[in-house]
């Protein structure tokens, strides 16, 4: 699916379709939010995919984060929400997650899901905040981090997020 999502809302920022020219900034910013970061060629996979892969941009056309999801039947599989660290806490996970849910009612999904760290207690609250419940654990999910021991795998919270239930 490639649906183009519209943006909502009177302020500067705009979601624009991912592409490869933003990737080193893209990179930058997801070596610096996680321990197991998603590679470049993970993002440039996604693309080629037809994956819903979106950069949020400010006035300037820098990027403040980006989304990426896949659509697997009538569902939403949210893969990848990141945002630059010094925009944190400024409303943007919020506004891609609604920018987000808008296109996939108008496409008809009825469900997004997602995965979870354990410990990422900033995300999970994200997303409980946002509505989305807490429905299962993927024991072991996530492998550890480069130099720990495989006894540090973590589990995965599963979220979801009716969305005929969203208003
Ligand atoms: C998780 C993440 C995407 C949140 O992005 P953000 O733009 O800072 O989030 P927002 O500003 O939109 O905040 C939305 C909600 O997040 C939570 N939140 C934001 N900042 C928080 C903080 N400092 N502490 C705790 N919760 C916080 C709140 O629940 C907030 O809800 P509210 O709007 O009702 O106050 C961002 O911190 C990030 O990119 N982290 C690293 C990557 C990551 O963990 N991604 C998620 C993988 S599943």
């Amino acid at each position: 699916m490639s649906a183009q999502w519209r943006e909502r809302g009177p302020d500067s920022r705009h979601l624009t379709p991912m592409r490869e020219g933003q990737l080193d900034t893209i990179m930058a910013i997801e070596n610096a939010a996680y321990a197991l970061p998603w590679t470049r060629g993970n993002f440039v996979d996604s693309i080629a995919s037809g994956y819903l892969a979106h950069c949020l941009l400010d006035e300037h056309d820098v990027v403040l984060g980006y989304s990426v999801a896949m659509r697997a039947a009538d569902e939403i599989h949210l893969l990848n929400l990141t945002v630059a660290q010094h925009e944190q806490g400024r409303g943007h996970a919020r506004h891609m997650l609604d920018i987000l849910v808008a296109g996939s009612r108008e496409a008809s999904a009825t469900q997004l899901w997602l995965e979870v760290r354990e410990s990422n207690s900033r995300a999970r609250e994200l997303y409980r905040r946002y509505g989305m419940a807490e429905v299962g654990l993927r024991k072991g999910y996530y492998p550890a981090a480069a130099g720990l021991k495989r006894a540090t795998r973590e589990d995965a919270v599963v979220m979801r997020l009716a969305l005929e239930e969203v208003t």
